[in-house]
């Protein structure tokens, strides 16, 4: 029998959140530990399955950790890479989280070689690497596709090059950064990703040695140096889950005070949006206050790279969406897959026809509770608020989605009034 969480509706969240360290940038750091001689300490980093998926992976490899500390919302992790003796990432951990393909950069720069199980798709998308791969082959690597795996190498080490992404890639972006610290000469990564999770990679690897500046903007220039060293480093909160207890708020008619440092730095579209749908935004000390005016009103967004509206929090905006008063249009422009928490919320009452990439939300008075099924991690978060907003009960069935990406939702959500029950 797989996970699920019964909540009984409507409840109303008001409270404080403590935001965690971000899933999207602690696991790239994690792998960034393999570039280092010396130890890397990580603070900040969030307690997620996900995190201890790219523990063991790295554990595999020959890595050591050692937690420092360990609790509900956060983790001080000290890794040190001085005895790698395997450079695979299998099959069975790659397909558990695609995000297992970041150590390619790290052990291709480091050791000269490494072999990654092809990710293969997910349920939101194909999740192709190709711009990884030839990233890396810019960077002088050779790589060969056999048996699901990827094996590259590069004997003579890597050298600089410039790589111009055709399309922005987060991971793509991270993994080339990465392979090119080690590299000889310099590295210009044009179209590069500028979330802040990248940024965030970058200043840790400055930390450790590196000699990284544009990070932040769309070139990003990589003068490859010979080794790093020591650095400790605190992982940028998290703006999905930072969004995602924002629209609680909005969902349920609520308030909440997310704390976890300058949040408004790291959502502007997202709070643009959030406003115009009624949404009041305060800054308050170490954080934000997030208050519902009572109504919500429809809105059009479309997903982009950063800084636009992050795809990471459509599903959630969808949830919220549908109970607003009108119509709303969502475009997904990142994933060509990522309506399937749709039927689901048709089933609780929502109103809502798919074309392609693109959603018509008429909003509806009432949701009503019922059985559903998370598909993915992002979708799994908008069946609770869904089910929070809705009257009477609503099991969700697959949480374990939920867990790869969000800390102690139901620790998080009891502080603030709210109960959901995992059954
Ligand atoms: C993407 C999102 C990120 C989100 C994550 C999980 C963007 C730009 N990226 O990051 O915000 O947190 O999903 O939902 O918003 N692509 C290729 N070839 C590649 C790599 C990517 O064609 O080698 C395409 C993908 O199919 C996709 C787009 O590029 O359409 C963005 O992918 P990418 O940013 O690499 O995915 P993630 O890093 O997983």
């Amino acid at each position: 029998m797989t996970a699920k969480i019964e909540i009984i509706g409507p409840q109303k969240i008001n409270g404080a959140v403590h935001i965690s360290g971000a899933k999207n940038a602690a696991l790239p750091l994690l792998a960034a530990s393999l570039l280092s001689n010396d130890s890397l300490l990580l603070k900040n980093i969030p307690p997620l399955v996900d995190v201890r998926t790219m523990l063991s992976l790295l554990e595999e490899l020959g890595v050591s950790f050692h937690i420092i500390s360990d609790s509900v919302v956060s983790q001080t992790i000290s890794l040190k890479t001085d005895s790698v003796n395997n450079f695979t990432a299998p099959y069975e951990i790659v397909k558990k989280m695609r995000a297992s393909i970041l150590i390619l950069g790290p052990l291709l720069s480091k050791f000269g070689v490494c072999t990654v199980s092809l990710p293969g798709g997910c349920a939101i998308g194909v999740r192709p690497i190709d711009l990884h791969l030839k990233g890396m082959e810019a960077l002088g690597a050779k790589i060969e596709l056999k048996d699901g795996y990827v094996h590259a190498t590069a004997p003579n080490g890597l050298r600089g090059a410039e790589i111009d992404f055709p399309i922005v890639t987060v991971t793509g972006t991270e993994n080339i950064l990465m392979a090119a610290v080690l590299a000889s000469g310099t590295t210009v990564l044009k179209n590069a990703a500028r979330e802040p999770e990248v940024v965030d990679l970058a200043n840790c690897l400055n930390k450790m040695g590196a000699d990284i500046s544009g990070h932040g903007t769309d070139t990003i220039i990589v003068n490859g140096v010979a080794n790093l060293h020591h650095a400790e480093h605190s992982v940028v909160p998290d703006r999905i889950e930072a969004g995602t207890y924002a629209i609680a708020a909005g969902i349920t008619g609520g308030a909440v005070d997310l704390l976890g440092g300058n949040l408004r730095e790291l959502l502007p579209s997202f709070i643009e949006k959030m406003e115009q749908t009624g949404l009041i935004f305060s800054d308050i000390d170490n954080g934000l206050r997030v208050q519902s005016s009572g109504n919500i009103y429809p809105i059009d967004i479309s997903t982009e790279p950063y800084p636009g509206f992050p795809t990471d929090l459509q599903a959630q905006t969808m949830a919220m969406l549908c109970l607003a008063d009108g119509i709303s249009n969502i475009c997904e422009n990142i994933w060509e897959n990522r309506f399937m928490h749709v039927a689901e919320l048709l089933r609780m009452g929502a109103d809502i026809e798919i074309h392609n990439a693109h959603a018509k939300v008429s909003g509806v008075k009432k949701l009503t509770g019922a059985q559903v099924m998370a598909t993915d991690l992002r979708a799994s978060f908008s069946l609770v608020l869904a089910a929070l907003a809705a009257n009477g009960k609503t099991v969700i069935d697959r949480v374990y989605h939920l867990d790869r990406g969000y800390s102690c939702v139901k620790e998080k959500l009891a502080g603030c009034g709210v109960v959901i029950n995992r059954l």
